[in-house]
Order: C-alpha cells, then sequence, then structure tokens
C-alpha cells in the first residue's frame, strides 16, 4: 500500500500554537512516523498557505506587502514544526512558483471542461478604497448567532460559514464605512451537481469515518449543496487565468488544498502516483473548522477535474481550549511554539506527548499547565524515564554495560507472563493508529514501559545480585529487551526520547517489527552510560506560564474597556442637589450570607452613620478602617438586607471590573465637600 498523508497547511500570519500542534500536527506525524517504520511507501505533505484575506489585512495594518508577511512567518512557521520534529518530506508554500502553475492549471481544466458556472452578483464594495471587500474584508452581526465580530465567509463565535451579503448592519474591515453593492462576475463550482456522488461516496461508503466527521458531512449534504464562488476581486493570490477575468485572483480554498498536489510536484517527479494510483491511501488530517473543504469541496474538484483520487479517510479533531478558554490569536490565548521552546529547551517531546495523550480527538479538550506538570512528573519521568533508567545504570553496575547471557529455560511464569503482554499491545498499538485512535495507542506504549517497571518492582534484581546472581543475569536480559522494543514504539509519538534510549542502548536500528521481540539486543552488546531521559517540571515553571497568562488576560481586559457614553446633559442646578462629603470609614464587617455587601460605619463630619456597601469581593473590613472616602450623604435612605443604609460610599469601576475607592490625595477634614 502507497499513502499520502497531508496536514492543513497553516495560513502564513502568524505562529503557530498547541492547538495546531494538537488536532493536526502530531496525529498525522505519529501516523507517517508508524508507516515509515512499517517500511510502508508514505509521503507526509504540507506547505504554508500563503493566501486569503487575513493576510492582506496584516499586511494593511503594519504598512508592508503580503509577500513580507508570509515571508516572515512561512519561516516562523516552518522552524517550529521542524523544532518539534514533525517529519514533513515536504514543507512547501502556495506563493511558489509550482503552485502557482498547479492550481492555476487545474482551474484551467475545471474551466475548458465546462465545469464551472459564470455568474453576476452584486458583492460588497468600498468606494473610498476602491476595493471589493471579499471574506474577511466585512465584518457585522452573525445572522444565526447574533456574535459582533463576525466576518464575511465565517463567524467564530457559532463556526457557521456565512455569505457577506447575509451580514447584519455589515462594515468594511478596512475603513469602518458602510459598504455599497457592485455587480461583479465570478466562476462558482456547482456543488448541487455533485450531490448524488458526495451522498454515495460518504454517506454510504465512508460510515467509518469519524462521527463528528459523518456528521458534519451529513448535516451539510442533506441542508442541500449550492454553487460556491471559487474566485475573488483580490489583487493578493493566484490570478484566475482566463480572459476577462482581470483583477481576480482564486478563491483561497480553491487554491490551498491543491497546494498538497504541487508540494508533492516539489518532492518528486515522480508524484502521480501519490495522487493518481488506486492503490495509494489519502488521508487529510485537519481540524473540524476544515471538514466541510475536505470532505465536500476539495472531493469535489478533484471528481470533476476526474483523474485524481478521493481522500480514503479525514480524520478531522475537534478543538484544544487554552485553561479553560478558547485558543485565540487575536486575543494572544495561546501556547506559542516558538515561546514554548525557549521557556522548555529540549522538552519537545513532553509537550508531544501531554498533546497527544490530551488530543481532542472525540471532543473538545483542555490544556492546563498543571496537567501538563502531572504528566511530565507522574508519567514520563517516573514511568518511562525511571525504568529506562534503572535498567541501563544497573546493565552498567553488574554487567560493565553489556547486555548478560540468560537461561532461558530458566525464566519463571512471572517473566514470561510479562513478555507475553508485549506481542498484543503491539497489536493493539497498530490497530489504534490505523483507526486514528492515537490516544489509546499512546496509552498502549507506555503500558509497555509500565509493565518494565513493574518486572523490576517486583523481581527487585538490587536485592538478589548477593544471593542469585544467575536470576539477575536472566532479569537484566529481559529488562534490557524492553527497553530495546520502548525505543522502537515510542519513535512515532516521541521521537527525540526514542532516539535517546537507542543511543543509550547503543543501538541505531529503527524497526517496527522488532516491537514484542524479546531478543533484539544480542548477550553481551556494549551498552552506554546512564542519563535521564526527562527531567521534573518545577511548580515555579508552571506558575511562570500561569502568571504569563493572566498577565495576557488582564492586558486583554484593557484593551476592550470601552468607556461607557456620556449621559444626558444635566443642569448646574441638578448637580448642586448631590452632597457629596470627605468620610472616614471607622468600622467594617460582613453582612451575614452576602457576598458583596459589607456594613460599614462612616465619620461624615456630619455624624457618623451606617452605610451598607457592596465592596465586599474587593476588600477586607480589617484593611479599610481608618481609610478616607468620598460619601453621597444625601441619598435617601435604604434597607439592605435588613440593615438601613444611610447613603453611598462613591467607588470608581476599573477596566477588569473591580472597584476602587475615590479619595483625597492628601487626608482632609470629615465633612469636607466634594464639587
Ligand atoms: O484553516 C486553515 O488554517 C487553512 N489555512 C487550512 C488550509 S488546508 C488546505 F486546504 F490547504
Ligand atoms: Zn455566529
Amino acid at each position: 500500500m502507497r499513502y499520502t498523508v497531508t496536514a492543513a497547511l497553516p495560513y502564513a500570519n502568524g505562529p503557530v500554537h498547541i492547538g495546531h500542534l494538537a488536532g493536526v500536527y502530531i496525529p498525522a506525524d505519529i501516523y507517517s512516523r508508524y508507516l515509515r517504520l512499517k517500511k510502508e511507501d508514505v509521503i507526509y505533505v504540507c506547505g504554508s498557505d500563503e493566501h486569503g484575506v487575513p493576510i492582506t489585512i496584516k499586511a494593511q495594518k503594519e504598512g508592508v506587502t503580503p509577500q513580507d508577511i508570509v515571508d516572515r512567518y512561512h519561516k516562523v512557521i516552518k522552524d517550529s514544526f521542524n523544532e518539534f520534529g514533525i517529519n514533513f518530506d515536504i514543507y512547501s508554500r502556495t506563493s511558489s512558483e509550482i503552485h502557482k502553475k498547479t492550481s492555476s492549471e487545474f482551474f484551467k481544466t475545471l474551466y475548458d471542461a465546462d465545469k464551472f458556472i459564470e455568474k453576476t452578483s452584486e458583492q460588497f464594495y468600498d468606494s473610498k478604497e476602491n476595493q471589493y471587500l471579499a471574506d474577511r474584508y466585512i465584518t457585522g452581526t452573525c445572522p444565526k448567532c447574533g456574535a459582533d465580530n463576525a466576518y464575511g465567509d465565517q463567524c467564530e463565535a457559532c463556526g457557521s460559514t456565512l455569505n457577506a451579503t447575509d451580514l447584519i448592519n455589515p462594515k468594511s474591515a478596512v475603513t469602518g464605512n458602510e459598504p455599497e453593492l457592485k455587480s461583479t462576475k465570478h466562476w462558482y463550482l456547482p456543488l448541487d451537481i455533485y450531490e448524488p456522488f458526495l451522498k454515495k461516496w460518504i454517506l454510504e461508503e465512508h460510515k467509518e469515518w469519524k462521527p463528528n466527521v459523518y456528521g458534519q458531512c451529513k448535516s451539510w449534504i442533506d441542508s442541500g449543496l449550492q454553487a460556491r464562488a471559487v474566485s475573488r476581486d483580490l489583487d493578493w493570490g493566484v490570478p484566475v487565468p482566463v480572459e476577462g477575468a482581470e483583477g481576480k485572483v482564486l478563491y483561497v480554498w480553491f487554491d490551498a488544498p491543491i497546494g498538497y498536489i504541487s508540494a508533492t510536484k516539489e518532492l518528486t517527479p515522480d508524484w502521480e502516483k501519490y495522487w493518481k494510483d488506486k492503490d495509494t491511501k489519502l488521508v487529510h488530517f485537519i481540524g473540524k473548522d476544515n471538514i466541510v473543504f475536505h470532505c465536500i469541496i476539495f472531493p469535489a474538484m478533484l471528481k470533476a477535474e476526474g483523474s485524481y483520487i478521493l481522500p480514503e479517510n479525514v480524520p478531522a479533531n475537534e478543538f484544544l481550549n487554552l485553561e479553560g478558554d478558547k485558543i485565540s490569536t487575536s486575543r494572544n490565548w495561546a501556547v506559542w511554539l516558538h515561546e514554548y521552546l525557549r521557556d522548555f529547551e529540549g522538552q519537545q517531546d513532553v509537550l508531544r506527548y501531554v498533546l497527544t495523550a490530551n488530543a481532542p480527538e472525540s471532543k473538545d479538550n483542555d490544556f492546563t499547565w498543571k496537567d501538563f506538570q502531572d504528566r511530565n512528573n507522574n508519567e514520563l519521568v517516573a514511568i518511562l524515564g525511571n525504568f529506562v533508567n534503572r535498567a541501563v545504570v544497573l546493565t552498567n553496575k553488574y554487567y560493565g554495560g553489556q547486555i548478560p547471557e540468560p537461561e532461558p529455560q530458566s525464566f519463571e511464569a512471572f517473566d514470561k507472563e510479562i513478555m507475553d503482554q508485549f506481542p498484543k499491545l503491539k497489536e493493539s498499538i497498530e490497530h489504534n493508529i490505523e483507526t486514528y485512535h492515537f490516544r489509546e495507542a499512546l496509552k498502549d506504549a507506555m503500558q509497555m514501559a509500565r509493565l518494565g517497571n513493574k518486572y523490576l518492582a517486583e523481581t527487585e534484581p538490587w536485592k538478589l545480585i548477593k544471593t542469585n546472581p544467575d536470576r539477575v543475569k536472566n532479569i537484566m536480559y529481559i529488562a534490557m529487551q524492553i527497553t530495546a522494543g520502548l525505543s522502537q514504539v515510542f519513535e512515532p509519538f516521541l521521537p527525540f526520547s526514542a532516539a535517546k534510549i537507542r543511543k543509550l542502548i547503543n543501538f541505531e536500528i529503527v524497526d517496527w517489527d522488532l516491537i514484542g521481540k524479546c531478543k533484539i539486543l544480542e548477550i553481551g552488546h556494549q551498552i552506554n552510560k546512564a542519563e535521564l531521559l526527562f527531567t521534573k517540571i518545577e511548580d515555579e515553571q508552571v506558575k511562570a506560564q500561569i502568571d504569563k497568562l493572566q498577565a495576557t488576560k488582564e492586558a486583554n481586559q484593557l484593551d476592550n474597556f470601552r468607556a461607557n457614553p456620556v449621559k444626558e446633559s444635566i443642569q448646574f442646578d441638578d448637580f448642586t442637589k448631590v452632597d457629596i462629603r470627605v468620610g472616614t470609614i471607622l468600622e467594617a464587617e460582613k453582612v451575614a450570607k452576602t457576598k458583596k455587601l459589607l456594613k460599614l460605619t462612616v465619620d461624615t463630619g456630619l455624624d457618623v452613620r451606617t452605610i451598607v456597601s457592596g465592596i465586599a469581593e474587593f476588600f477586607k473590613p480589617k484593611d479599610i478602617v481608618g481609610k478616607q472616602v468620598s460619601v453621597l450623604v444625601n441619598l435617601e435612605p435604604r434597607k439592605l438586607k435588613g440593615i438601613e443604609s444611610q447613603g453611598m460610599i462613591l467607588m470608581a469601576e476599573d477596566a477588569d471590573g473591580s472597584l476602587k475607592f475615590i479619595k483625597p490625595d492628601l487626608s482632609v477634614t470629615n465633612g469636607s465637600e466634594i464639587r
């Protein structure tokens, strides 16, 4: 079997974060590394998605060219993937010449075969900028969920795919102006024509697809497919290669998936066998927001062209959240890979492990720094690292680092019971990887390390070495074979650690077939000295990350703060009716059974009175006694929780919703008027 594995082309308008890794690039990496280990013919292709409106908007904002933006982020993204061991056979880009040619020819083939409909329609236009407002150039209120900042092509709040003209109160994202409507011609792919094909191919022939993927496809198909425009009025993208199409480019979602094909062409002159041969399995790894494009639109394009294979599976993942909140580039709510690499140098596998163990395979999941620390300290350090270290240290100590000669005829029942489990686990891993259950597969691999740990803990060779050295030879022989097995089985999941284990045991071969055979290292084989595979992650490191996120949250609150609009004008006389005095808090106590109320005794300079104030969430009673505050003294008394409140303490409400006192900068006499 031959495999073409693709991972969604990330937009080159920003760096990549843990959500990208967990959802797409790690699962695809595990899958393709596994296939390579099985000696299958596999290519893993990806590249930067360098067209589309988010890129031109960013360029406009920064006053640079779109090419500058994509050059910058293509490098950042490519480097991050490389550092995390994401083992693409090629990481290409859609601004390359080969991609322009490939996507342009693809369009032309469909055009010449009359596969498009030409339609003139009204589109939003910004007459100030002399520009059509495609996709994200237009924002407005989502007609489906009412969210404020929906884009012309999609609402991020509810995930709906939209048409710009459906937006309520549309505004130009360039100038903020109300747009005009202007007619323009475009090419449409009539998806309705492909409905019977898609129904049969997905709904009947691919019932095994993940429920989230199958369900989304079914709901798209059931609600009736419509023609989709495959061109845009923009000056950044692949020019529409027909006459009368000046100022028009291919829609980014038309050219991007063709990027998989152009990347393959760049990789090998023999590219056709990966795209046109029925014996090739095409698998697209994507996030859930990309399902319709990979399961409906791109397959319809491939079908229209006629000479390509269709995807065998599209194992889309759900989303990863961060500390309970949706990951968001615009709110900087993310763990950026280039920052992780700086803060956790050399610990790429820890993140690979946590993101796989907690991957959003069937539902959205949450990444927390506490879970990251726990999984590292309690699983990687305490199980995998501990076992390998013990096995290597003891082999060095007892046998000068040479694999001892065992006596298989005296293997005990427990030895056999342990060894018997490895082939079964190997099979389970294979089944899980081949059905895209990477979390389960990693659990199985970890179970192999657990077994190793259990074996040493129960046989206790360190106690037997004096009394029964022959038994210890058997134990250490088996422990070292398990270690060698781990150096193979972790290769798809934790490639850096698997390589480190191989270095420790001085064994370079990587071959999936070795797993489960407790006879990998030969008798007398010399291993190297022990070195730790993983190190503990300390509380301070975790705290630093959480503090960073907290600072982001606060900065966002400040950024989002908009002062309330000014109230209706009042006359000077109205103002003079308000009597505000400086007073001093003499006593303060919590009002029982309430969260927010404090009962204050205040010297107003006129009298000493009781005021009930809703500030308990922000101040402890003992901290405010003796403080001078501003008091509205002529407010009608009113009862709060049975206590008569005779006035009001004036507070400023800060951007984060917290309350602060309004007080004189220096102490003044109680009863002084504020005016
Ligand atoms: O959602 C995204 O980030 C897109 N850039 C994915 C494109 S995948 C493919 F079709 F190229
Ligand atoms: Zn919405």
